[in-house]
């Protein structure tokens, strides 16, 4: 089943004094529930451009996002904002939790936008992602007190924390060395798999990349689908991206 589908969707910006900067050209794109893809690509290929349309926080310039078969320009900006709250996870390269608030606070903090049980049991909900991320011995410190992976993985149990749909997860191992990044890696592949959930991966690593089920590569703003040993072939430095 289609879960996110890009249709031919190019992203460019205008330029002062010169003709617009095209950024995305012609990316389509099919993700369906349970998948796990990934999408590699040096600096300035556009990731965190196609990152921000997947994520439903900009638009195409011409082109069509679907969810659910349900073209995104469809929707109100409140009907999208609540469509990416509940349905969306996002993980960061520098994790993006708040300071000043401790680790179960942090998870708790997308229940407050749920409703029903979601919200009214957000205490217990978040608590139990903590323990499963196993940071149940945490709950109480503050982010600034954990260590990189210890973040990340309040990171992601804030992404997860609402059961979302599709998760997607920029330059996820970016801020930790190899052997946290692996270990991070593998449990967010684990969690996805377990709730069901899609998840991109958009990093410069092959390593991480090759963990997904399907790998895409993205070079000056055009997106193909790589077989796994290219990806890999990547990774050697006399190769370049
Ligand atoms: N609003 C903007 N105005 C002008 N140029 C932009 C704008 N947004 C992005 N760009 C340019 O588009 C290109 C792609 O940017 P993007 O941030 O998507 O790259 P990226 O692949 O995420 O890079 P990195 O790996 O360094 O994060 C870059 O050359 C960037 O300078
Ligand atoms: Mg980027």
């Amino acid at each position: 089943m289609s879960l996110l589908r890009l249709e031919g969707v190019t992203r460019s910006v205008e330029l002062p004094d010169a003709p617009p900067l095209e950024i995305l050209k012609g990316v389509d794109l099919e993700v369906s529930v349970g998948d796990h893809v990934s999408i590699v690509g040096r600096s300035g290929s556009g990731k965190s451009t196609l990152l921000n349309l997947l994520g439903m926080l900009d638009n195409p310039t011409s082109g069509s996002i679907y969810f659910d078969d349900v073209p995104l320009r469809s929707y109100g900006s409140g009907a999208r904002d609540r469509k990416r709250g509940s349905d969306i996870g996002f993980i960061f390269q520098q994790f993006n939790l708040l300071g000043g608030r401790t680790a179960l606070e942090n998870v708790i903090t997308p229940l407050l936008y749920a409703t029903g049980s979601q919200f009214w049991k957000r205490r217990q909900i978040a608590t139990t992602m903590l323990e499963r991320m196993g940071l149940g011995e945490r709950l109480n410190s503050m982010p600034e007190q954990l260590s990189g992976g210890e973040q990340q993985r309040v990171a992601i149990a804030r992404a997860l924390v609402r059961g979302p749909r599709l998760i997607l997860a920029d330059e996820p191992t970016g801020a930790l060395d190899i052997d946290t990044g692996a270990s991070v890696m593998a449990l967010l592949d684990e969690v996805a798999e377990q709730s069901g959930a899609a998840l991109i991966t958009i990093t410069h690593d092959a390593n991480v990349a090759a963990l997904a089920r399907r790998h895409y590569r993205l070079d000056r703003g055009v997106l193909s689908e790589v077989d796994v040993n290219r990806v890999l072939a990547l990774s050697s430095p006399e190769v370049t991206l």
